[in-house]
């Protein structure tokens, strides 16, 4: 096949800067002139990946399949070797990141915008993975967005675009281009994890008294799921919904918390479903959710941590050599690395910081409020790992004891118990204006520098507890094993009987500014159940009243109540 290289003029566009996880904008943005291969080039032109093999894949939104050949085109130009391709583009943020690592390619550029809304007016993103499999550090995202800035030409051949509905080995160019099963390796490794035979058979020795419901929310997680929970698991058609993806996901939000996936919540809720999952666009997202029990990210993570060497093959032979969360994260899991003897790092928030710690062998399972759960397996958070894992611990849990059926709040119940909680809550102020934002940011700085909080009291009206605050800092993160600095991670405001609340502005958006304010306040095991137990809204009530109060956040935001409870 005959190619040339064109080298097509181009100038630099402004705001290019990769975020908490890639460049995300609208559709719109990226369909301008040149836009998407300016961003692409700038990759090519950050990282040397001549003579290389990269992985490309992706949530199959809308303006992927396009966006692939844009990579072919400008990836062969620039001297890339092999490209490993999911099948009609797709495959699964953690499927990708197994791919990367599993065919030891070089890198991978994953076409998603996670759980933000897909379609032609909505979202579209560009992630580039490392070697390891795991998102690209910030060093590497910033020569990315460096390159952008003065980015004057990009390199192309244009040739016919290669069909990737084929599985198979192609030649593109100078390159080779190999297009693959998008979840067959995914599911291998999986049930290389999991005990899969002990799932099975309690299962189907439970097929009436437990119920299961998987919903792929039209995001790329459909096809894994059924390939799991019906083809390898044996669980019925109806175990699964929304299992075909969508290029817009069929006009929703496919974010798995209790606001987007209110169709799982009410079908779990009308069926008596016991146990319910749900996982996001891109699939690195879950959320587990059992009749009158929704599991908060962070008791998942903990409980994951505490069965894990017990209950999952994986741990069992391996080990559990550490934990970690994201300092938003409650301290649920720092209770169960204390009891367990284990290192519990607390990282900024965004799962490349995971990374460096699980390549040093000190990590094994690690979590983010924001519905991310993951272990050292790859280098992405991922969803169906995460239900498979807790489906996992509930059918050893079982077999332990015999007598009962332990469900979902059986589960936390019994981790309460032991461990005290965490009650922990998030409350969204999405799309609000910038200046409110940092004006809202400026004020807590203020506090800060002047320790103008420090020692004040603080009366709830509705529940009348009274807090104190003990001290406001900025989270800054050392990285252990390479001495990065991540500065400004989040503003931290402590109370002296340990609650705790946290403001930080969200990197993802892909317009506007989007505040976050975590909440979070321990009650030990000795409170007794039902105190341990109570709703979590309830159990937060006053402390979420007096940081809206102390922090001023609806008058800098013009917003009485946030866009999201989760
Ligand atoms: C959000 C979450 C964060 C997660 C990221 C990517 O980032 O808060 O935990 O890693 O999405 O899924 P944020 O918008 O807060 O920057
Ligand atoms: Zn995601």
């Amino acid at each position: 096949m005959s190619y040339q290289v064109k080298e097509v003029k181009t100038k630099p566009y402004d705001g290019q800067k990769p975020g908490t996880s890639g460049l995300r904008k609208r559709v719109k943005v990226f369909q301008q002139e040149h836009y998407t291969e300016n961003f692409v080039q700038a990759i090519f032109d950050a990282v040397d990946l001549n003579g290389k093999t990269i992985v490309i894949g992706g949530d199959g939104r809308f303006f992927s399949p396009e966006t692939v050949q844009t990579i072919l085109k400008i990836g062969s130009a620039n001297g890339v070797a092999k490209f490993i391709v999911g099948k009609d583009s797709i495959l699964s943020t953690p499927a990708a990141s197994n791919v990367i690592r599993k065919y030891k390619a070089d890198g991978g550029i994953l076409l998603t915008a996670s759980h933000n809304p897909g379609g032609p007016n909505a979202d579209f993103g560009i992630k580039y993975n490392v070697s390891n499999g795991g998102p690209a550090p910030e060093n590497v995202t910033n020569k990315i967005f460096e390159k952008t800035k003065t980015i004057s030409s990009y390199k192309v051949i244009e040739l016919a675009p290669i069909d990737l509905s084929k599985k198979g080995f192609f030649t593109y160019g100078p390159s080779n281009v190999e297009i693959i099963d998008s979840v067959s390796d995914y599911v291998q490794l999986l049930e290389s994890i999991f005990d899969f035979p002990l799932i099975k058979n309690f299962l189907q020795s439970h097929a009436d008294s437990f119920k299961v419901l998987f919903d792929g929310m039209h995001g790329v997680t459909g096809p894994y799921g059924r390939a799991i929970f019906i083809d390898a698991l044996g669980l019925p058609e109806t175990s699964v919904q929304n299992a075909v993806p969508l290029p817009d996901f069929g006009g929703g939000h496919p974010d798995p918390n209790l606001t987007y996936a209110h169709e799982l919540v009410e079908r779990v809720e009308r069926e008596n479903i016991h146990f319910g999952a749900a996982s996001d666009g891109d699939g690195d997202r879950n959320m587990i959710y059992g009749k009158g029990a929704f599991v908060t990210p962070s008791d998942s993570v903990a409980i994951i941590a505490d069965w894990a060497a017990e209950a999952i093959p994986y741990f069992k032979k391996g080990g559990v050599k550490g934990l970690a969360r994201s300092m938003p994260t409650s301290a649920q899991i720092d209770k169960v690395a204390k009891k367990k003897g284990l290192e519990c790092a607390v990282v900024p928030t965004g799962w490349k910081f995971f990374g460096n710690l699980m390549d040093a062998g000190r990590l094994s399972i690690c979590g983010e409020e924001s519905f991310g759960t993951g272990s050292d397996h790859i280098r992405e958070k991922d969803g169906v790992w995460a239900v498979v894992a807790w489906l996992n611990i509930l059918a050893y849990a079982n077999q332990q004891s015999p007598n009962e059926l332990i469900g979902i709040k059986e589960l936390l119940e019994k981790h309460y118990a032991v461990y005290g909680r965490s009650f922990f809550s998030r409350y969204d102020y999405e799309e609000v204006p910038a200046v409110g934002a940092q004006s809202l940011v400026d004020a807590i700085n203020v506090h800060i520098s002047t320790g103008s909080l420090a020692s004040t009291s603080h009366v709830s009206k509705s529940t009348g507890q009274k807090f104190t605050v003990a001290g406001v800092t900025n989270f800054d993160y050392t990285d252990p094993i390479d001495g990065s600095i991540s500065r400004n991670q989040g503003q931290i405001v402590t109370f002296d009987d340990g609650s705790r609340v946290v403001f930080r502005l969200s990197g993802t958006g892909s317009q506007g500014a989007t505040v976050r304010m975590y909440v979070e306040r321990y009650v030990p095991a000795s409170a007794g159940p039902a105190e341990l137990n109570k709703d979590a809204q309830e159990g937060l009530k006053g402390l979420i009243e007096v940081a809206l109060q102390l922090s001023n956040l609806p008058e800098f935001l013009g917003r009485e109540k946030p866009t999201v409870i989760t």
